[in-house]
Formats: C-alpha cells, sequence, structure tokens
C-alpha cells in the first residue's frame, strides 16, 4: 500500500508538482512524426496537463507551445498554418515554432511590439519517427534519451500507440507486474500446450516464482525465477527506467531489444508508445501446433481521431463496453475472455479506477517490483525538491544501454545479477552498445 499523500505525489504530474517536475528534467515523447503535415492542420496536444498545439510549419519544422495566443488567449488550435508559422484567427499575430511573435498586424507600425511577445514554446526534437519535446527549465536541454531502440534505423523497429485512460504510473505498473502474466494471459494454458523445445514452458509450469528486485542507476530492475532443468533457474528480467520506461520481460533476453513509454497527458490519461526491433523473436504466444494460445492474438481496432483533447489513438474495446468480454469464452477458451493480450492489459490497469487509491492494497512478495518502483520515485522526486539533484540518467542517458528485459535459462549456482551480466555478454545488440557498457546494476 501507499499513504494518501505518496499516492497524490506520485501520480500527480502538472507544473509545479514533484513527478512532474521529475519528467520535465527528460525529453519526453510528444506525437508521432507522422501526425503533422507541413502547413497542415495544428493538433491539440495535451501533455503533462499542459493544453498545448503542435504543429508543423512551412519548411517542416515542429512546433509546440501553449495553446492561448499571448495576446488575448484565444486558442491557437484554430490558427492558419501558412508562410513559415501559426497565425491566430482572432487578431491575426502569428509565432514561429519557436514562440517568437513574428507579425502584428492588428496594430499601426509605430506601435508594433512584437519583439517583445513570446508564446510559450518547447524545444522540439524529431528522432525515430517520433516528436521529442523537452518542458523543463535548463536553458541548454539535456541529452535525448539513449536506449538502443530508439537509436535504431526507422525501418528495423515498429511503432504501436495508444491510449490509457488510467494515471501513467498505473499503466507502467501493469508492465512491471510480473506476477499477471501466468494468469491474465495464460490463466487457462498448461505446461504440455506449449513447444516442449522454449524455456518458457517453465513459467507456464510454474506461476508462483521467487522474485529478486533492486535500485539500478536508470531506475530498478527485478527478475522472477523458477527450476527449469536441473540446476538451473528460468529467469524473467525486467527494468523501469526514468521516468517512465518499461523495458518488459516477456521475450527471449538475447534479441529482445524493445521498450514501452508511458507518457502522461495528464494526470488521468496516459499516451503509450510500444517500440520494437523487427529482428526480435516472437514472445510466448503459441501452442505446440503453431496456433495461437486462446485469447492472445491481437485485435488493436481504434477509434477515428478526433480534434478533442483526449481524441487520439482510442481504442474500440474500453471501459464503456467491458473491453468486449466473453462470459462464454472465459469458460470455455481463455482465462479472461477478453481478446488479446494487449486488450487484457488495458483492461486490467483502467478497471482500477482513473487514479487507484493505494491505500485499500494488500501488496504481496511477487509485487516487490512495484513497491520498490515506487519508493525509487518518490525519492527522486524529493531530491529533486529537496536540492536539485536529478537520476544519472538525465544528463547520462547511455546508461540505459545496461538495461535489458527478456528471459533465459541459466546457472541456479550463481548469483541472479551474475547471470544478468553474463547473458549481457552474449546478448544481441544490433548496434552493439552492451558489449561496450558491460557492467550492469551497481
Ligand atoms: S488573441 Fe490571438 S491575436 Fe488576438
Ligand atoms: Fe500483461
Amino acid at each position: 500500500m501507499l499513504t494518501a499523500a505518496n499516492n497524490e505525489m506520485l501520480t500527480r504530474v502538472g507544473p509545479g508538482t514533484p513527478m512532474g517536475n521529475l519528467m520535465r528534467e527528460y525529453w519526453i515523447p510528444a506525437c508521432l512524426s507522422s501526425e503533422l503535415k507541413s502547413d497542415g492542420e495544428p493538433m491539440r496536444l495535451l501533455l503533462l496537463g499542459e493544453q498545448l498545439i503542435a504543429f508543423r510549419d512551412t519548411d517542416g519544422r515542429v512546433g509546440i507551445m501553449e495553446h492561448r495566443c499571448p495576446h488575448r488567449c484565444a486558442s491557437l488550435f484554430f490558427g492558419r498554418n501558412e508562410e513559415g508559422g501559426l497565425r491566430c484567427v482572432y487578431h491575426g499575430w502569428k509565432f514561429d515554432v519557436e514562440g517568437n511573435c513574428t507579425d502584428m498586424p492588428n496594430v499601426p507600425p509605430s506601435q508594433d511590439f512584437k519583439e517583445r511577445i513570446k508564446a510559450k514554446a518547447y524545444k522540439v526534437v524529431e528522432r525515430s519517427g517520433i516528436v521529442w519535446t523537452y518542458m523543463g527549465k535548463r536553458a541548454e536541454a539535456p541529452p535525448l534519451p539513449s536506449l538502443e531502440i530508439i537509436n535504431l534505423p526507422e525501418d528495423e523497429r515498429t511503432v504501436r500507440v495508444h491510449q490509457r485512460e488510467c494515471n501513467w504510473f498505473q499503466s507502467l505498473e501493469g508492465d512491471i507486474d510480473t506476477s499477471h502474466f501466468g494468469f491474465l494471459h495464460i490463466g487457462g494454458l498448461k505446461m504440455d500446450d506449449v513447444d516442449s523445445r522454449t524455456i518458457h514452458k517453465w513459467g507456464v509450469g510454474d506461476r508462483a516464482p521467487e522474485y529478486k528486485a533492486t535500485e539500478t542507476e536508470w531506475g530498478t530492475m527485478y527478475a522472477a525465477y523458477r527450476p527449469a532443468e536441473p540446476g538451473t533457474y528460468y529467469y524473467r528480467f525486467a527494468h523501469f527506467i526514468f521516468p517512465f520506461i518499461t523495458l518488459t520481460p516477456n521475450g527471449l533476453f538475447e534479441d529482445q531489444v524493445a521498450c514501452t513509454f508511458n507518457v502522461p497527458m495528464d494526470d488521468t490519461h496516459t499516451m503509450t508508445y510500444n517500440l520494437t526491433w523487427k529482428g526480435k523473436t516472437r514472445p510466448l504466444e503459441t501452442l505446440a501446433n503453431g496456433e495461437w494460445i486462446p485469447g492472445l492474438k491481437p485485435d488493436m481496432q481504434y477509434l477515428p481521431n478526433t480534434n478533442d483533447w483526449y481524441g487520439r489513438h482510442r481504442l474500440v474495446a474500453r471501459r464503456e463496453n467491458d473491453y468486449f468480454i466473453d462470459r462464454d469464452k472465459q469458460k470455455t477458451d481463455s482465462y479472461t475472455g477478453i481478446q488479446g493480450i494487449g486488450r487484457q492489459d488495458q483492461a486490467a490497469v483502467e478497471c482500477m479506477g482513473e487514479i487507484v487509491d493505494r491505500t485499500l492494497e494488500h501488496l504481496a512478495p511477487s509485487d516487490r517490483m512495484i513497491a520498490i518502483t515506487r519508493r525509487r520515485c518518490l525519492e527522486a522526486a524529493q531530491m529533486l525538491m529537496k536540492d536539485g539533484t536529478v537520476p544519472a540518467t538525465v544528463d547520462n542517458p547511455d546508461i540505459c544501454h545496461r538495461a535489458r528485459g527478456g528471459a533465459f535459462v541459466a546457472s541456479a549456482k550463481i548469483d541472479w545479477l551474475d547471470a544478468y551480466n553474463q547473458q549481457l555478454q552474449t546478448a544481441k545488440s544490433p548496434l552493439g552498445r552492451l558489449e561496450r557498457l558491460p557492467q550492469a546494476a551497481e
């Protein structure tokens, strides 16, 4: 459980909040590059509780700024995006992507004071098909995030985005709650149902593993482990990386180049970005006969986007329709009766309410990673408040190359972190970054 005060601190992300301040130390995924066209429609963008406008100018540069015009606060959503800037339709003031006022046509030239007007605009960089923005206070922004999956060429990566109607940390906790996999996703599966050659059979056969978890320079990490062949353990490793990134365990450690961003739109809505290397082995998803494990076949259908603050990347299966739960299938086919691993996760994290009341919980040993990640985040937010100290990854994001999620089998005689470091030595690294930075947790 968490006290009500700590739950507030952990979940609130608006300007001036402790967690919101911590996130503003980092570059943040704002939207997909493909969502903005040169001289195209300005887009409403909700980020860390701030109502913003994103647009791409005539030269292809992206601007992200406060949606209210600095003149008399009409929304720049209605603006004309033309000839190198966004022009407010109320009185014609015009702004470039950096927020400079470049035209003030409703005042006589002698009284023009446009050089003194600046819209609140954030720094923007495009990389990996994503528009990143820096919403913090530094005059010079910190380095961009440096995960291997981000650094890969665009055609080697898939990016999937969807909105969750719940708090960012709730969404993130779903990724680091490893214990749910054996129930929510494969609760009806038996060890004999899967290919006897897959190492994941050990996870199917034992759903109550032991856990190790520790703080790291980049955030936190854990391993769930249970016996495999005599003298070995089947491990599943995963990580939390500041400020809202997860590396999940569902796949093979040797090639699991992937990550998830849980980006807060506001306190009660989260935009998740799943980035995956196309060269990665598929996770456990089929039976021995090659058919999909019942209930796991993805069925991610999207509602049409709208111009609303909450109108982008919404799924058809949602709270209002109970995620199309099929009670007959729940009895006969899959554990949940909800179709698709992503939809099952969505249902689990959203059904707790927009911001779960963590004073009501009863955490178990299987929740150790969740408990230490909460503490790590709260302490980081408090350190920032106290004396401005930021996590090491703000100024040195390369630290994150030491984090890798996934499953492997290793000798039961060696320590879990030694097993992790050994696997890192041989893990595939498309850009060769893991070999360069071999040491894992401190
Ligand atoms: S409110 Fe935008 S130009 Fe007047
Ligand atoms: Fe899940």
